[in-house]
């Protein structure tokens, strides 16, 4: 059972997904903040499975509705829980870099402490706790810089300034690891084939600036148009975004398994975007 299916990971996920029943739902099928709706969807099914992709993903809007960050991402973290404790589903939860302060400089390992620095990040670690105390043998899978042909993505949003601007201003002073929605869906199928537990770092390999990243998809769309690095703070967003926010892929080899680099995954994106 997939929640937030009509998303950018959740289209993945259902694409992707083969073998098994899928039951795929949007907002408008359940939504997460009715607990009792959740409960009764997913005694209907019980599922083997429970996957929460759904998620109040507007990091700026978050700051302006907190109230709607932590019912839907906390709050509604924890209804899916305790269906799936009712129903003896399995439950994997998609979690974010955002619930760590980026104030580090060596990849993140799943046991390094959350510090959110954001409503966002604050709503997703509050969620993380609360279900592993609901749910402690549940599967925390936190990803990073989603991109896919399923909705709006920053390699979207580039080319699509970059078809009509000679140069582009891109942060060069947050770094990351870019991921793309196909190869992080086919990792939860084979997380939840393998039938993983705790908190797993799910991106794809290598890492870059947004500046390196906007480079490599302007040169790899083959155009010419310049990408002038510049700081966050000459970029004022509401929310504040993690200077730092590599995740260490050791949880998930432990698992077995292995994700492309970005740059590999980047080129299939743009192979599927223009097909
Ligand atoms: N995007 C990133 O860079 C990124 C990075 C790290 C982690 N994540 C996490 O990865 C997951 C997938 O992200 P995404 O980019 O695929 O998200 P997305 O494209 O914004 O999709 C969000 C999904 O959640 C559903 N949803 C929103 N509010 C809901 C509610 N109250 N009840 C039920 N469903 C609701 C939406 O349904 P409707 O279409 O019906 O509104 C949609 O299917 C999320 O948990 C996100 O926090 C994302």
């Amino acid at each position: 059972m997939i929640f937030g299916a009509t998303g950018l990971l959740g289209k993945a996920l259902t694409h992707e997904w083969s073998g098994d029943e899928v039951v795929a739902l949007s907002s408008r099928d359940v939504d997460i903040r009715d607990g009792e709706r959740v409960r009764e969807v997913v005694r209907k099914h019980t599922p083997d499975w429970i996957v929460l992709s759904a998620a109040y993903t507007d990091v700026d809007g978050c700051e302006s509705n907190p109230d709607k960050a932590f019912a839907v991402n906390r709050d509604g973290a924890v209804h899916v829980a305790g269906a799936a404790k009712a129903a003896g589903s399995k439950m994997m939860f998609l979690s974010s870099d955002y619930v760590f302060d980026g104030k580090r400089t060596k990849p993140y390992e799943t046991e390094d402490p959350r510090n959110p620095q954001s409503v966002y990040g604050r709503s997703k670690a509050e969620a993380e706790v609360r279900l592993l105390e609901a749910l402690p043998d549940c599967c925390i899978a936190r990803t990073s810089w989603l991109f896919g042909v399923g909705g709006k993505c920053f390699p979207d949003t580039i080319l699509k300034l970059a078809a009509t601007r000679p140069a582009l201003d891109v942060v060069n002073d947050q770094r990351g690891c870019p991921t793309y929605a196909g190869d992080l869906a086919n990792a939860i199928v084979d997380l939840c084939h393998k039938n993983a537990s705790g908190i797993v770092h799910v991106t794809n390999a290598g890492d870059c600036s947004w500046f390196e990243f906007a480079q490599e998809i302007v040169k790899d769309a083959g155009l010419s148009t310049e990408v002038r690095p510049v700081s966050s703070q000459q970029m004022s967003r509401p929310a504040p975004r993690p200077a730092y926010s590599v995740l260490s892929p050791a949880s998930l080899r432990l698992c077995g398994v292995e994700m492309p680099e970005w740059k590999d995954a980047l080129r299939r994106y743009l192979k599927e975007r223009s097909s």
